[in-house]
């Protein structure tokens, strides 16, 4: 087994319905924690599908949403209106009326390229000035989480450099990809892991085991984020 000081903590629900309470509650309580210290809460939110529902919780709770900049924690380098964008399903999903005065960062801006547009958001990034409070992320069934996908062009550039997002290209995905860093979310206050599904459990169980086998692992060996992981069985 291997020893993981980052797993802070490791949390199985039987309905993903509390799954989703649970960690919607523990981001509005590091929201605030945040603020109480910063004035402000920096945050990054996976895209795909399993946050949707916890996002959709936080869209009707009070936050102090002007005190909030979001950003996601990957992208597809497609435009806005496309249903694939991360950033529009945030849009959709997380932003009620409440919340005009929130600061969502745009990685995907469709520049020339997916590098200018990476450039671009790697500024933007650096100009918030500290690293993330929290960041929310998810994993697919291949081990990958933000856009680290296995044999994605740029990968060991995602895992290694010290920038705050670079852009990818997956031999699994339709389109390329935009993706903070190792190093941006290892710097980040708190992780949180939110998974479903046996198949997930299985591959999560192995990428304990063997975290140089999953891109997923990078989040598991390492000593400096402490990491909260969700899995709920539906
Ligand atoms: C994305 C996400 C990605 C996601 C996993 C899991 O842009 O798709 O950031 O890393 O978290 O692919 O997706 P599901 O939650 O839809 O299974």
């Amino acid at each position: 087994m291997l020893e993981t000081p980052a797993l802070a903590s490791e949390c199985r629900y039987a309905r993903a319905v509390e799954m989703h309470a649970v960690v919607a509650a523990r981001l509005w309580e590091l929201i605030d924690a945040a603020i109480e210290t910063h004035g402000r809460a920096l945050i990054a939110l996976a895209g795909g599908s399993t946050p949707v529902p916890i996002y959709n919780l936080l869209r009707e709770m009070p936050l102090p949403w002007d005190q909030l900049t979001i950003s996601p924690t990957d992208e597809r380098w497609v435009q806005l209106e496309e249903p694939a964008s991360n950033e529009g399903m945030l849009r959709r999903e997380l932003l009620g009326p409440d919340a005009a005065g929130v600061e969502l960062v745009s990685m995907a801006r469709r520049a020339a390229d997916p590098g200018a547009d990476a450039a671009a958001a790697d500024q933007t990034l650096a100009r918030l000035g500290r690293p993330f409070d929290v960041a929310l992320l998810g994993m697919g069934a291949d081990g990958h989480t933000a856009s680290w996908f296995p044999d994605a062009r740029g990968l060991d550039v995602a895992l290694s450099s010290q920038r705050h997002c670079v852009a990818v290209e997956p031999p699994a995905t339709p389109e390329p990809r935009l993706t903070l860093t190792r190093a941006a979310l290892l710097s980040t206050g708190n992780l949180l892991l939110v998974i479903g599904g046996a198949e997930k459990w299985a591959v999560y169980r192995d990428a304990i085991a063997d975290p140089a086998r999953y891109p997923v692992g990078a989040l598991l060996q390492q000593q400096s984020a402490p990491l909260d992981v969700y899995w709920a069985a539906d």
